[in-house]
């Protein structure tokens, strides 16, 4: 006679026969997963796994052999799930938006895998500028069922009216519907421009981002704000528009001058200064381009965790403005100076002493400026066109110590006197 105490000891024993196939069954797709990345390969294989649910189980009992069907089909969807998390805790950030989900994908090559990681496979207008090597759109549009790209003149003019109803009448053209989409192919300006005009269309398509710029990488591809500027107001109209997905591939960078580097490098200083000290450790301590990747994602995953939880910038979205109220209102003086430059400026003014102290060496490292001329009057009237006003005080945003940040009210007197501290030559009224 068997012994139940026996049987189920087998079971037992079976069982963590199993469990150890089981754990090397995924050791081997974490291998094939990292083969895949490794080679620039899809992740996903449909064809192999169709292929694989079919397969036969030879057992002479029927009712095992439909059952194993299921255990097999199990195994191949924990397998899928398995290699989406593998990728997932590193290279896919996720924000969460108002009305939908934001993906961002860092991976290097991945504008080769735009049609695979965005459904490109109906009318997509892709907009570009003419400073943006044409090769990336094209490389895009090769990806789409339908493509048409529209080629903006590049830089900060191309954020403008008129040029967002040639967009609009661009997409018209194309006959794009409410199911098709709009892809930005470029910087900050594109991404802006491209975004506004994708949430105004018919109401509002979806679009996505595929920023080439490190600035658009760390920081204006993620997050949802679109517009255009408005009689020399920065961004005084736009919309709130997450994009489906932004897809970051550090390769594009290599194209770009080493200015328009260290301006995005100011940008995710920007986020080390007042969310992240380890980031801001990367800046202090080492060169930042050997640690390009990690410095894009650190400066991703703070925005994203800042815009999901205040996506309308009610309150603690503002920190991201840090150097901003100064540094737009720089801008408009100095168009020889790039936007991170200026918010480099900006930063200084709104750091306390010991920040400063800090900052300047690193500023010195990545060549950003330390003082440009300021014209008191047309700065302070820009200051004050600012969207941050409260009443007769601008709402701004103060480093205390890295990895701090304060939001208060400050007069315009109070500006002015941090203004001074960058004024080249003291301020001229
Ligand atoms: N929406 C947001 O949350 C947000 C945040 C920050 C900044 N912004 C906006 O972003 C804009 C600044 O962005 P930016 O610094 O990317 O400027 P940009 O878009 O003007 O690009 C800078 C220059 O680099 C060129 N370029 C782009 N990619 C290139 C590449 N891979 N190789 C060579 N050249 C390339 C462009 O043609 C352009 O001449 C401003 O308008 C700013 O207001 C928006
Ligand atoms: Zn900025």
């Amino acid at each position: 006679m068997e012994n139940l105490e026996q049987l189920r000891t087998q079971i037992d024993s079976i069982d963590r026969e199993m469990a150890e196939l089981f754990r090397r069954r995924m050791a081997v797709v974490a291998r094939i997963n990292a083969y895949k990345a490794a080679h620039g390969l899809p992740i996903a294989d449909p064809a192999r796994e169709a292929a694989m649910l079919t397969q036969a189980y030879d057992a002479s009992d029927g009712v095992l052999n439909s059952l194993y069907g299921a255990f097999h089909r199990s195994v191949v969807e924990i397998s899928k799930q398995y290699q989406a998390r593998l990728r997932s805790p590193e290279n896919v950030i996720r924000l969460d938006g108002r009305d939908g989900n934001c993906e961002i994908i860092i991976e290097h090559g991945c504008l080769h895998r735009a049609g695979e990681l965005a459904d490109l496979n109906r009318r997509v207008l892709i907009v570009t500028d003419d400073g943006v090597p044409a090769q990336y759109a094209q490389t895009v549009a090769s990806q789409c069922r339908m493509p048409c790209i529209i080629t903006v003149p590049q830089g900060e003019a191309s954020k403008s009216f008129s040029l967002l109803q040639t967009v609009l009448e661009r997409m018209a053209a194309h006959e794009m519907t409410r199911q098709d989409c709009v892809v930005a192919v470029g910087g900050g300006a594109v991404c802006d421009l491209a975004g506004f005009a994708a949430s105004i269309y018919e109401r509002g398509v979806e679009h996505y981002n595929i920023p080439t710029t490190l600035l658009a990488q760390v920081d204006a591809s993620v997050g949802g704000k679109t517009g255009v500027n408005l009689g020399g107001v920065k961004n005084a109209v736009g919309t709130f528009s997450q994009p489906r997905k932004v897809l970051i591939d550090p390769q594009v960078l290599e194209t770009l001058p080493e200015r328009q580097m260290a301006s995005g490098l100011a940008e995710a200083l920007k986020i080390g200064v007042t969310l992240d000290p380890e980031l801001f450790d990367i800046f202090e301590r080492k060169d930042p381009l050997p640690h390009l990747d990690e410095i894009i994602r650190r400066a991703v995953v703070q925005k994203a965790q800042i815009v999901s939880a205040d996506e309308r910038e009610r309150g603690v979205r503002r920190v991201l403005n840090f150097g901003h109220t100064v540094g737009h209102a720089l801008e408009a003086d100095h168009p020889e100076l790039l936007h991170g430059e200026c918010v480099a400026l900006g930063m200084l003014a709104m750091s306390s002493e010991p920040v400063v102290q800090r900052l300047l060496p690193i500023y010195e490292k990545l060549r950003l400026p330390t003082r440009c001329s300021v014209n008191g009057e047309p700065v302070a009237e820009r200051i004050l066109h600012d969207k941050k006003r409260v009443g007769s005080e601008i709402l701004a945003v103060e480093a205390s110590q890295i990895g701090q940040f304060v939001i208060r009210p400050m007069t315009m007197d109070e500006l002015l006197r941090r203004l001074s501290r960058i004024a080249e030559g003291g301020m001229t009224p």
